[in-house]
């Protein structure tokens, strides 16, 4: 029997669960841009489009790689000298039971080939909710259900843990952990860490640790990885050049798988047939990863600087405006304020670009809990043009709901 197909091509409908709402507002945002209006981007966490540049010791050691001729394909599991400085910031990281590392095109290659090589259809893996919206994309267009766990807003955004043990089922094979977080900017504490970790112990849970902000930590706290608490338990801790070392457009991530070895062997060797069937990942840029992880790091104090007087500025306008709240965030460079409005906050961002040419991303776009609104600031340009985009947030706030 042929297959009966309409003339227009359809796109799979695993997709229709594929959402990515920080990209996606950007059709409004060339709408206001078409009708002259110049918009401030709060929307999109790319610390180059604002005073922020990637080290030149970086750019030079790529540069390099290019006129040296690294101009061909590299190993699928990545160079050797990088894997070995990934190796080497896995132990400064505290992680004692590290058994593989690889490099990928951007973190997000990481988290679709480490996903893919763990879950089977009717399986699930728990993803926060409110979570960076790449987690729940994957899952859809392997056709696995989302199983979301809540971040608690009263308990400074840190895991649910109740809420983590409800949503484990017998067919939970993994957790997603994105520490500091994005979008509420939280780190995680030492005894959500282990509380975690010995669930997945008991489960037989593997743990996603996606540390991909671990050196831009805006207090005093101390970044501690999961796996280094949990040396027995199976982790990926994700990292990349994209945010630490301010290179987003170089497109370089990397795993490093952590735990026993005869436990992890067999999926390890899973996401290497992934690494090879994609041939590899960019090559002249993974020069740079040996020089950012062992060279200078001098760039670290000044961006926390400006990142720590932007983040004070944010929390201080949200807690000075009506309708707005705020959990100060301690790492990374985003705000997840709560709002107090009559309407959906998908609606609130719309309008709010379309009247004031601000554009922020809406709860709905990351999850959060029913009844809740939100939205998602980066706050990553500087005062001045903070400034301008919180009054003009305010002026609409005050127009549009007093
Ligand atoms: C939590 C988190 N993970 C992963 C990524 C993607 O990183 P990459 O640029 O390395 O693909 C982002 C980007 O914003 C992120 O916020």
């Amino acid at each position: 029997m042929p297959v009966t197909q309409s003339r227009e091509i359809l796109a799979a409908s695993r997709l229709d669960n594929v959402r990515y709402a920080i990209r996606d507002l950007a059709c409004i945002a060339d709408e206001v841009t078409q009708q002259g209006h110049t918009i401030l981007p709060l929307n999109i966490g790319d610390p180059i489009t604002f005073d922020f540049e990637t080290p030149a010791h970086l750019i030079e050691a790529v540069y390099r790689a290019m006129k040296d001729g690294r101009n061909g394909y590299a190993p699928s599991p990545g160079i050797p000298q990088a894997l070995t400085a990934i190796r080497a910031e896995a132990a400064r990281k505290g992680i004692t039971s590290l058994q593989d590392v690889f490099v990928t095109s951007g973190v997000s290659e990481t988290v679709d080939i480490c996903l893919a090589a763990l879950v089977n259809p009717g399986e699930n893996i728990l993803t926060p909710c409110p979570d960076y919206p790449l987690y729940s994309a994957v899952l859809a267009k392997l056709g696995i259900e989302l199983n979301a766990y809540y971040l608690n807003e009263e308990d400074g955004w840190q895991p649910d843990l109740e809420d983590i043990k409800r949503k484990i089922t017998p067919r939970t094979r993994g957790i997603v952990l994105i520490n500091p977080n994005n979008p509420t900017g939280s780190v995680c504490n030492r005894r959500i860490l282990q509380q975690i970790a010995d669930l997945a112990r008991q489960h037989k849970l593997v743990i996603f640790a996606d540390e991909i902000y671990d050196k831009l930590i805006l207090d005093d706290d101390q970044h501690i990885s999961i796996a280094a608490v949990a040396p027995d338990v199976p982790v990926v801790t994700f990292g990349g050049l994209s945010k630490n070392y301010l290179a987003p457009g170089w497109r370089i991530g990397w795993g490093m798988v952590s735990g026993e070895a005869a436990q992890v062997m067999p999926y390890i060797e899973g996401v290497h047939r992934l690494l090879r069937a994609r041939l590899c990942a960019n090559h002249p840029e993974q020069y740079a990863i040996q020089p950012a992880l062992e060279g200078p790091q001098d760039h670290l104090p000044e961006v926390i600087r400006k990142m720590r007087a932007r983040r004070d500025l944010t929390v201080a306008w949200c807690n000075s405006t009506p309708r707005v709240s705020c959990v100060a965030p301690r790492g990374a460079f985003y705000a997840y304020p709560k709002l107090d409005i009559p309407e959906e906050d998908g609606v609130f961002v719309r309008e709010l670009v379309r009247q004031k040419y601000v554009l922020v991303v809406h709860g709905s776009g990351f999850g959060q809990r029913p009844g809740t609104k939100h939205f998602r600031i980066v706050f990553l340009p500087n005062e001045k043009i903070l400034g301008s985009a919180y009054a003009a947030i305010g002026d609409f706030l005050r127009e549009r709901y007093s």
